[in-house]
């Protein structure tokens, strides 16, 4: 059940942010303030959240957990939640047509049975990491679309069925939406039309009436055409009564972008919340070009804190997670060239600045 912030409380985070978020108060983050130094040394990002019934994340590389132990034990004692980073997408689930295979993602919820940790689960529906004979038979036309809207319910029933009570949020329809605000034109809307969404979530809630359901972008951490287009979307699935209830946040950021201030990650965040729906961030990562230098760290700090603060400025943002938690193991150099350095420990678990602004976000809030 998820506790909602007194109002009170959203008083006191105000000032926090005025008195944390430079951004919010000079309206730049040229002038990054200095990171508040790092205090009750030892303390989590987990314990220091749960006053907040705030759930705090990171995805997994499985791989990783398998072979580094140092990662595994920081995982199980620093977070809250767990998210698979790939192996509950549907290429990792089915590379076999019929032939469901939930090991490595069987082992993630094992891990966070045993470290008393919730799971996201990522993502039902995607145009990415797709297993190849959908989209081969797609292309070449053996799998009609009356196939693929069969097939996409069969998976959805599957998938959230075997994992039916151990997963407390879905990304059920994973990045629906392009930067302009227009339904992205992905194989699912050209061959199923927008009528694909409704039903990823109306299938979703029969599988699993008590998982929270949820839409899931980036680039939608402040007011724009995308996250407008996504309070459209919604109100229009609310209206037709689709079980929708979050608005996922990725919060992939990058250095020489500047950022939102807390404040206006909180107003658009709001808008979400006034529809009836939860929040969570469910992906920061605040990339940067290499090499790193102090004036970027000390950026990316602000970066982190815009989030996490405009998540607790609001009553229901449920989760933050963050796409990965050490520089060791990221997406992102494989994405971006010469770029990295995206999280919160470098790649020998030391905290950077970033970890210690979340840290003392969370210690002036709790
Ligand atoms: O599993 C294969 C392996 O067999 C092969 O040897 C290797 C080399 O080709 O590739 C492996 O697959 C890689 C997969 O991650 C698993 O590691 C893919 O190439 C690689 O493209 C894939 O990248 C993932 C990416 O999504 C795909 O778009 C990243 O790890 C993952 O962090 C990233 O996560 C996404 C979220 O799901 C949605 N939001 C954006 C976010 C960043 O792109």
């Amino acid at each position: 059940m998820t506790m909602s912030r007194a109002p009170a409380v959203s008083v006191l985070v105000a000032a926090l942010v005025l008195a944390l978020d430079p951004i919010a108060s000079n309206g730049s983050d040229s002038e990054a303030a200095p990171v508040a130094a790092g205090k009750g040394e030892g303390v989590t990002l987990r314990d220091l959240a749960r006053g907040d019934h705030l759930l705090i994340g990171t995805a997994v590389d499985m791989a990783a957990l398998a072979s580094d132990a140092t990662y595994k034990d920081r995982i199980a004692t620093e977070f809250s939640s767990v998210t698979a980073e790939n192996v509950m997408k549907w290429e990792a689930v089915e590379p076999q047509r019929g032939h469901p295979d939930y090991t490595l993602a069987d082992q993630l919820v094992d891990f966070a049975r045993q470290n008393d940790q919730q799971v996201r689960g990522h993502t039902l529906l995607w145009h990415n990491q797709l297993p190849a004979w959908l989209t081969s038979g797609v292309a070449d036309g053996s799998i009609t679309a009356t196939d693929l809207r069969e097939i996409l319910r069969e998976h959805i029933f599957e998938l959230v069925g075997h994992f039916r009570g151990k997963v407390y949020q879905w990304d059920v329809a994973n990045e629906v939406i392009d930067d302009s605000g227009n339904l992205r034109d992905t194989l699912w809307l050209q061959q199923l039309g927008p009528g694909y969404i409704a039903d990823a979530f109306r299938w979703a809630h029969q599988a699993d009436p008590r998982v929270k359901l949820y839409l899931n972008d980036y680039n939608v951490e402040g007011i724009s055409a995308k996250s407008t287009a996504y309070v459209e979307l919604i109100k229009q699935l609310r209206a037709e009564r689709v079980p929708v209830d979050g608005m996922g946040i990725q919060g992939h950021l990058g250095v020489q972008y500047g950022f939102y201030p807390a404040t206006a990650v909180a107003a658009n965040m709001q808008r979400f919340l006034d529809l009836g729906l939860e929040v969570s961030v469910t992906e920061a990562d605040v990339r940067m070009i290499l090499p790193q230098d102090n004036a970027k760290l000390q950026a990316q700090a602000q970066g982190y804190s815009t989030l996490i603060m405009g998540c607790l400025l609001v009553k229901r943002c449920t989760s933050f997670t963050v796409w990965g938690y050490t520089d060791k193991y990221s997406w992102v150099p494989g994405f971006f060239s010469g770029q990295g350095a995206a999280n919160l420990l470098d790649e020998n678990f030391q905290a950077k600045p970033a970890y210690e602004q979340m840290r003392a976000v969370l210690m002036q809030k709790g």
